[in-house]
């Protein structure tokens, strides 16, 4: 079975400094990060590119990014730009790279304070996840992991898997964690292979996003528990249609992950609009492309004008 222990003898191993903390035996080379969004700018890229010829690093080498999704979009963006493409390899760490962020080949840095603007599309060489490491992330972390695999069961359809093992995954339990971690890979790889470079189907992906990035920004909540917020508010909004038993199913197991405090948020509603408008979704003719749930398992594009979005929160 593969896991972090194959790491034991590599060289070029890129991660961050809570993880070397916790899983440092396993590395013999690593090169250490800070934790979290900060890394993803291009003075660490500088740095590492500067690294990577200091030490000769050519085609035939491979890098590795160990860590949370942070460490996999920064290494995975320079796995593919530096000599044009050098082997990347990933061991996401945090469930959320496991299910989401290490799947499906987008690699990406910020820049001016925007997210993810400067990246590339290309898949890494190998994933390897080892579920264990969930084990000691924190637990607002490990949930919004639960939040991303849960929105693909929106979508494709198995919500079951969740629902009758809400407690077991709470817990940690590692047999519910492989499963859903299984299931979600699927499911995402699925709908990558079909629109690699998120040209339509892709966009599924962003249910909950549109209001979640807008929570996000107002408030400072981070992403996963965002998007958690975001699929409820869009089905509250936009979900007239959604049979009732579906609607509450899904609302449920949101309000059974998402801290109470954060559900209960206080939102400035005209506050929370401007970030609405400023949404990089919104393309030149001020539409925006939202997923919306019909019924579970069908989840379609619907293509609003952005100030409609608005005027649905007076
Ligand atoms: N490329 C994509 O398709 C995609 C998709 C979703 C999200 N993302 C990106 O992923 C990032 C978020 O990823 P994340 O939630 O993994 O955050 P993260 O990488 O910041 O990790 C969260 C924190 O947990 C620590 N950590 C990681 N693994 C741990 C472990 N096993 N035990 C204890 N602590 C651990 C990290 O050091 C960090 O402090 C964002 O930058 C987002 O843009 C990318």
């Amino acid at each position: 079975m593969k896991g972090l222990n194959d790491l034991k003898n590599k060289k070029y191993i890129f991660t961050s400094k809570s993880i070397n903390r916790i899983y440092n035996e396993k590395f013999s080379n690593p090169y250490v990060l800070e934790d979290g969004e900060i890394i993803k700018n291009f003075d660490n890229v500088k740095r590492i590119y500067s690294y990577l010829i200091e030490n000769n690093v050519n085609r035939k080498d491979t890098i590795y990014g160990v860590g949370g999704g942070t460490v996999t979009d920064l290494i995975g963006f320079i796995g593919t730009t530096f000599k044009r493409g050098i082997k990347f390899e990933f061991y996401p760490t945090t469930l959320l790279a496991q299910v989401d962020a290490a799947i499906g080949g987008k690699n990406a840095i910020d820049y001016e304070g925007i997210k993810n603007i400067i990246g590339t599309f290309n898949i890494p060489d190998n994933v390897i996840i080892d579920p264990l490491t969930v084990i000691s992330q924190k637990d607002e972390n490990y949930r919004e992991g639960i939040i991303e695999a849960f929105k693909v069961a929106i979508i494709d359809g198995n919500i079951s898997l969740f629902l009758d093992n809400i407690e077991k995954l709470k817990k940690r339990n590692l047999g519910t964690i492989i499963d859903i971690i299984k299931y979600s890979v699927r499911v995402k790889l699925n709908i990558v292979s079909k629109d690699p470079f998120d040209d339509n189907l892709r966009r599924l992906l962003n249910l909950g996003h549109t209001l979640g990035h807008a929570f996000e920004s107002f408030t400072g909540t981070s992403h996963g528990l965002s998007v958690g917020w975001g699929i409820k508010k869009e089905i509250e909004l936009f979900g007239k249609n959604i049979d009732l038993k579906s609607k509450k199913l899904i609302i449920e197991f949101l309000e059974n992950i998402i801290p109470e405090e954060i559900l209960n948020k206080d939102v400035d509603m005209d506050k929370l609009k401007k970030y609405i408008v400023q949404d990089k979704k919104i393309n030149s003719n001020n539409k925006i492309d939202i997923p919306i749930i019909e019924k579970i398992g069908k989840v379609d594009l619907k293509s609003f004008d952005s100030k409609d979005v608005v005027s649905l929160f007076t």
